[in-house]
């Protein structure tokens, strides 16, 4: 019983979506970030208007330019670990009717999304806010559900049945993703002089776990954020946005907002391709903003190696040097953010060799 009352203790909380209904007219204090930590909006210190690159992926199937699209994707990674893509053969009333899916769900009554809540970051379906609000201690205004949605049939008759949509509309976009992934895999793989198949191999028949994120109108954008800095821990994400929010670190240190293009999308890497390519692509480290007028949705495709699989720099990469990484697996990665606060330190830095 004490069990129940604790488990039951732990998993309440506020949504940034109810504060925002209730219209406070400041954040409450757990969302106030230290200075250092404020997203500077407005200001033209700090955040940079940069170019990022546009990956016409349609391209990739034309015999005589695949090579130059790889080209590209190979400066893009290198500079920045991320590029939008056009073209990328997922149409739009696939992706319309996922957001609208969404939309519908974090439009539900509170009580309907608890019956999802929980702390667990090893639950496969989990509705939550901020990253984790059991044990955040500055808290982002971000309410979330995250589900596995590799293979679909083993997971989606855990998904929401709430809106009555949402299965089959998020459903059909998870899938989209997943074919979209395997295409991007294959020219990450090339654009690295690797074999195109080389991280199917390694991520088999690997995992994706889909963040569907809603950052609600919020009265205080200067002093918050949606999503502290910090890189994704699978090989690639796949990440749709319904407006503006998202700013990348360059080499620099500057954040750059990721332009909102319509119909696009953004293509990040993550963790397991920094450890993979040894350090030649990094992972880009990323943040959200929030803003005043409206609110945001975006949706996350994490996609992965197996939860237990191991990923470890690519031979061939390596050459005759030492590794620069360590291996780890999907379960390293939810093992250490239920252990350490990962805002303080980046998981991928406790795999890097001092030899680096
Ligand atoms: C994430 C993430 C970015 C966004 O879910 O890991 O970085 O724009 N999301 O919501
Ligand atoms: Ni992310």
């Amino acid at each position: 019983m004490e069990e129940t009352m604790k488990s039951l203790l732990d998993d309440s909380f506020e949504s940034a979506m109810t504060l925002t209904n209730s219209g406070v007219p400041q954040v409450p204090d757990r969302y106030v970030l230290p200075p250092s930590q404020r997203p500077a909006l407005g200001s033209s210190l700090g955040t940079i208007e940069t170019t990022l690159p546009i990956i016409d992926l349609s391209l990739l199937h034309e015999h005589l330019l695949r090579s130059s699209v790889i080209r590209d994707i190979n400066m893009a990674c290198k500079e920045f670990g991320l590029f939008q893509v056009i073209n990328h053969g997922i149409p739009p009333s696939v992706i319309e009717g996922a957001l609208d899916a969404a939309t519908q769900f974090f439009d539900l009554p509170v009580e309907e999304k608890m019956l999802l809540v929980s702390a667990d970051v090893h639950q496969p379906v989990r509705y939550g806010t901020s990253l984790n609000h059991s044990t955040d201690r500055v808290h982002y205004w971000r309410d979330f559900i995250k589900h596995y949605s590799y293979p679909l049939s083993k997971w989606i008759d855990m998904w929401p049945s709430n809106p009555p949509c949402y299965k089959e509309k998020v459903g059909k976009y998870a899938e989209a993703t997943h074919v979209l992934h395997k295409q991007l895999r294959e020219a990450i793989s090339e654009s690295l002089g690797l074999e195109k198949n080389y991280l199917q191999e390694q991520t088999e028949e690997g995992s994706q776990v889909m963040a569907v994120n809603c950052y609600p109108a919020c009265p205080e954008p200067e002093i918050t954020l949606g999503m502290p800095p910090h890189s994704d821990f699978g090989s690639l994400t796949i990440l749709l946005q319904s407006s503006q929010g998202l700013q990348i670190m360059d080499s620099n240190k500057d954040w750059i907002r990721v332009p909102y293009i319509e119909g696009a999308l953004i293509v990040q890497l993550g963790d397991q391709v920094e450890v993979m390519s040894n350090g030649i692509y990094k992972s880009v480290i990323h943040r959200v903003t929030v803003n005043k007028d409206y609110k945001r949705l975006s949706f996350a495709s994490l996609h992965s190696l197996p939860l237990h699989k191991k990923i470890s720099p690519a031979p061939e990469l390596v050459g005759n040097n030492a590794p620069a990484y360590g291996e780890f697996s999907f379960n390293d990665f939810l093992y250490y953010i239920s252990n350490n606060d990962c805002v303080q330190q980046r998981f991928i830095d406790t795999l890097k060799k001092s030899n680096s």
